[in-house]
């Protein structure tokens, strides 16, 4: 019960109630949620945000003209009750006031209800998109009311504790110029400023560089960031990062304090503790397991086996650039079929394998693979040692071109984790990535693209290579994975103004074009600019794994669809024409009218 004090709508909310109110005259107000009408006797489930309490209008015991209305209540008319608490004659286990009900002599209808489009319980029989349309209804369920409560839980809890910390919060502006992180922005035309544009801020990453320059030494900020990027589950056109800066610090400190405040999370919201968080470098997540976020909850690191496969005339191998495999732990006893299945899935265009290999460690000490024709059983054993393979074990070999095929045997991975269930989202493993490079060069736009953004710092001893070898430069960089998900990412910020006109260059902004995006930023670092560095936290995503899942849309309030849409308000929408000309924007094609 939260500070419900004596108000004419209620006395107690609809979760508190038990045998300690017994005979006590109460009143409740909320939704209805199932009317049971017996003729002689009616039961009404009411619920609020706390719980569900029962109703009970006896024909005897009721006065008739409520009796007769609480005959006619639907489901979600709002209502208020005045009735005295009595014992129910059969007790409900499953919900914290099944103890009582209201026996109600008072009852006011507050509000009618259309039928809603689907039921509001905890299971319901409403799709995707039409909840989402009613997302207002599909908030009263449990679930989802669930998912904010502990979002509102999370997102206290990194207040409090960075703000204990000596974490400043500050705004900073939403109507601003292009941030390059990456994706493409949204933009705003300017009424007063005639065919500009503000872009939405795909984060505050130049705004908390320039709070450093202005002394405020530790920043945070619970922020809304807007990319125009292609939608997945863990992906959303505006999103909300927990975005973090602090002056005259290095790498190590700005792991240490958000590794802290990582498990001071985890600890304060699960109830887990996690010991200190393992750190791998980029290269080495990419060559043991494929990708840059590896969940290290389960084993199946990759085995490479170019020197003992290749050379034994299997064709498939011997002129490919990566053969690499990895043990699904007490599977050799899988059926061809499941095998076969596998072997399909990897070939699905998504993955696009061309077959996979297998071999079998059996139970009698024997091999089967799909490869006897063309290696002994003393081969295969080598490749069992090598691969560190138990008797019992099977080991799933791929090859090909190096990136590609390491990039599917790590979606093989996930997807045999995700069958054999090793992804237990009662655990948590939280992971450091570093060292990533600094640059990485794109085939379309012929040039280089910063792989994090183009203000972070190569590192020290890289400096050098940035002339002769840009793509070797490592970046003072790092990410924050947990259970394979990218809950993090920042960096050590160059500082310097003549290293950051130089990384423009590189990235191939003509002096003209870095003044203009970036004047600003290069102006200030002028003054006397600390050194600086930050991370930011996805919370969406922080928020969804912690309670157990990988889907962000289920713990934000009102998402879009999967084509960028709010489907309850529809929007995107068009302008009138009216709204167009005072924009400047002169198309009709767009216009309503
Ligand atoms: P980055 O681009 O890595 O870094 O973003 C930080 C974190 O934000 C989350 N995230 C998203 N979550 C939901 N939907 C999206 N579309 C989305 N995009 C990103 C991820 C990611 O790790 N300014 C830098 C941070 C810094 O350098 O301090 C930045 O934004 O969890």
């Amino acid at each position: 019960m939260f500070n419900i004090y004596f108000s004419m709508y209620r006395t107690h909310d609809c979760g508190t109630l038990s045998l300690e109110q017994l005979n006590q005259t109460v009143t409740l107000s909320g939704w209805v949620q199932k009317n049971r009408n017996k003729g002689f006797i009616v039961w009404v489930d009411l619920r609020d945000r706390y719980g569900i309490t029962q109703l009970i209008f006896d024909e005897k015991r009721t006065p008739k003209k409520v009796f007769e209305t609480a005959q006619g209540l639907g489901r979600e008319f709002v209502i208020k009750v005045k009735g005295e608490v009595i014992e129910r004659e059969a007790k409900n286990s499953k919900i914290a006031t099944g103890d009582v009900e209201v026996l109600v002599e008072e009852l006011t209808v507050l509000n009618v209800s259309k039928i809603p489009p689907f039921t509001i319980e905890n299971e319901t029989d409403g799709g995707e998109e039409l909840r989402m349309q009613y997302r207002y209804l599909d908030l009263r369920r449990n679930p989802l009311k669930d998912n904010l409560l502990f979002r509102h839980k999370v997102n206290m809890a990194v207040r409090n504790y960075l703000s204990e910390s000596g974490f400043v919060d500050v705004e900073t502006p939403c109507l601003i110029k292009s941030t390059p992180e990456g994706a493409r922005d949204f933009v705003v035309p300017s009424r007063m400023n005639e065919g500009q544009f503000y872009a939405l801020p795909q984060s505050p990453q130049t705004f908390k560089q320039l709070l450093m320059v202005g002394g405020l030494d530790k920043y945070f900020q619970i922020v809304k960031c807007f990319r125009d990027e292609d939608l997945r589950s863990d992906r959303q056109p505006e999103f909300t990062q927990i975005d973090c800066e602090m002056a005259f610090v290095e790498q190590e400190d700005i792991l240490i304090q958000f590794e802290g405040l990582t498990r001071h999370l985890i600890k304060e919201i699960k109830g887990v503790e996690v010991s200190k968080f393992p750190r791998m470098t980029y290269n080495e997540a990419i060559k043991n397991y494929g990708n840059d976020k590896p969940d290290i909850r389960f084993g199946m690191c990759f085995t490479e086996l170019n020197e003992l496969a290749q050379g034994k005339g299997f064709e498939v191998f011997d002129n490919q650039e990566l053969i690499v495999g990895i043990v699904v732990p007490g599977a050799s006893e899988m059926s061809r079929k499941q095998i076969d299945e596998l072997i399909d899935w990897v070939k699905r265009p998504q993955i696009g394998a061309k077959g996979l290999v297998y071999v079998k460690c059996n139970t009698d000490g024997s091999f089967k693979s799909s490869v006897d024709k063309f290696f002994s059983p003393e081969d295969l054993k080598a490749w069992a040692v090598h691969c560190e393979a138990k008797i019992g074990d099977l080991i799933l070999i791929l090859s090909g071109e190096t990136k590609t095929t390491r990039t599917q045997l790590s979606s093989l991975r996930m997807e045999l984790a995700e069958r054999l269930d090793l992804r237990n989202p009662n655990e948590f493993a939280p992971l450091w990535i570093t060292d990533f490079p600094l640059l990485e060069w794109d085939d379309e736009s012929n040039r280089y693209h910063a792989k994090h953004h183009p203000f972070t710092a190569p590192k020290p001893e890289d400096i050098e290579l940035l002339k002769s070898n840009p793509e070797s430069v490592k970046a003072n960089a790092y990410d924050l994975v947990l259970n394979g998900n990218e809950i993090g990412g920042g960096s050590i910020r160059i500082y310097d103004q003549t290293l950051q006109a130089f990384i423009f260059d590189l990235l191939g902004f003509t002096k003209e074009e870095a003044t203009t995006q970036f004047g600003f930023l290069m102006n200030a670092f002028q003054y006397g600019a600390p050194p600086h560095g930050g991370i930011a936290f996805g919370l969406d995503r922080l928020v969804a794994i912690l309670g157990g899942e990988e889907t962000i849309r289920d713990f934000i309030a009102f998402p879009k669809n999967n084509s960028g849409r709010d489907v309850m308000i529809d929007a995107p929408g068009h302008l009138n024409k009216d709204q167009l000309s005072e924009l400047y924007l002169k198309s009709t094609a767009v216009s309503k009218k």
